[in-house]
């Protein structure tokens, strides 16, 4: 899942945009980006698209982001949506662990309901929307079953913050930004589960959101959340691993294998041991099953 394209689901015309625009991955919101007055709209469109776009093939992965576990909007949501068989549910302002246990419980009844299997319905929870979030990063770990990855939010939790900005002059995330950026990747690592990054708002500026988008990859992070289908192309170019990155993996590989009694060895004059294996092994896995790729 290299890239995930929120879609405001109260827009027929950007749901059908979505699905034309080669994401990986499409979240329908039914949060943050649709007006109280439209949710109801905006669950029967995200129901009626999801009847639809399941019938294509092949077809983007399809995740819901529902209101947050505080929100009283999220049984509605639930209810509304569940019977399309979405492949996810996007969990916003989720604060720990046990969140994803008690949604996980929510989703077993609708599941149980609309004869779809036990867990069918993954859950991939933004993490860093409240400051009392980031302080149970470690809580993901072993939690669900159902967790398909961690991403996180620097605009809810500046809200949260009572913050003028999130980002200093030349764009970099401040302080508190970056903390939360660091701890998804290491609460999502613990829970050995793909770390996704967070949204880029300026959606005119490609050469800056390449930019983030590039820094992201070398961290650790598997993909990026778009929400515009600009952005889309840049995701997947630069999360594909490029040629020169699979050779390299390969030929690291081949080293040890010629190899089988070393711990270490040498590649072009660079040392390499354990953790340089494990890394090779990661992106070769990543890239043969093409673990992005729409069903
Ligand atoms: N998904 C699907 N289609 C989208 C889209 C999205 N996220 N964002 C824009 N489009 C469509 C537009 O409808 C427009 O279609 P048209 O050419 O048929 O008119 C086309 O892409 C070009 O859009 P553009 O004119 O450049 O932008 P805009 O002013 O219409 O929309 C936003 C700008 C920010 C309102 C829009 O990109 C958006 O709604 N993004 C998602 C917001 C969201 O979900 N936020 C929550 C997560 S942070
Ligand atoms: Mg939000």
């Amino acid at each position: 899942m290299r890239s995930q394209l929120f879609v405001p689901a109260d827009s027929e015309k950007k749901l059908e945009k979505g699905l034309a625009s080669g994401a990986d991955c499409l979240f329908l919101d039914l949060e943050d980006s649709v007006a109280l007055g439209a949710k109801p709209k905006a669950r029967r469109l995200a129901a009626e698209f999801l009847a639809e776009a399941q019938r294509r093939s092949p077809r983007p992965l399809l995740y819901v982001r529902v209101n947050g576990l505080e929100s009283g909007l999220i049984e509605t949501d639930l209810e509304a949506v569940a019977e399309g068989a979405p492949d996810g549910v996007v969990l916003p302002k989720c604060v720990n662990g046990a969140a994803l246990q008690h949604l996980g419980a929510m989703l077993a009844v609708k599941e149980a309901q609309a004869d779809l299997a036990d867990g069918a319905i993954k859950i991939i929870p933004i993490v860093t929307e409240t400051a009392a979030a980031l302080f149970n990063m470690g809580t993901y770990a072993g939690a669900s079953q159902r967790l398909a990855g961690l991403t996180w939010g620097a605009e809810d939790l500046a809200a949260c913050l009572g913050a003028e900005e999130n980002r200093d002059e030349d764009g970099a995330y401040r302080g508190p930004y970056a903390l939360a950026r660091n701890l998804t990747l290491l609460a999502a690592s613990a829970a050995d589960v793909p770390a996704i990054d967070t949204v880029y708002l300026n959606f005119r500026d490609l050469a800056g959101f390449r930019l983030e988008c590039a820094a992201a990859r070398r961290d650790g992070f598997i993909g990026k959340m778009a929400i515009h289908p600009a952005q889309v192309e840049i995701i997947n170019e630069v999360f594909t691993p490029s040629e020169a990155s699979i050779a390299r993996a390969h030929a690291v590989v081949a080293a040890f294998a010629a190899d089988p009694e070393a711990g270490v060895v040498s590649l072009e004059g660079e040392m390499l041991d354990a953790p340089h294996l494990k890394r090779a092994r990661r992106l070769l896995e990543r890239f043969s099953n093409k673990s992005w790729s729409a069903s």
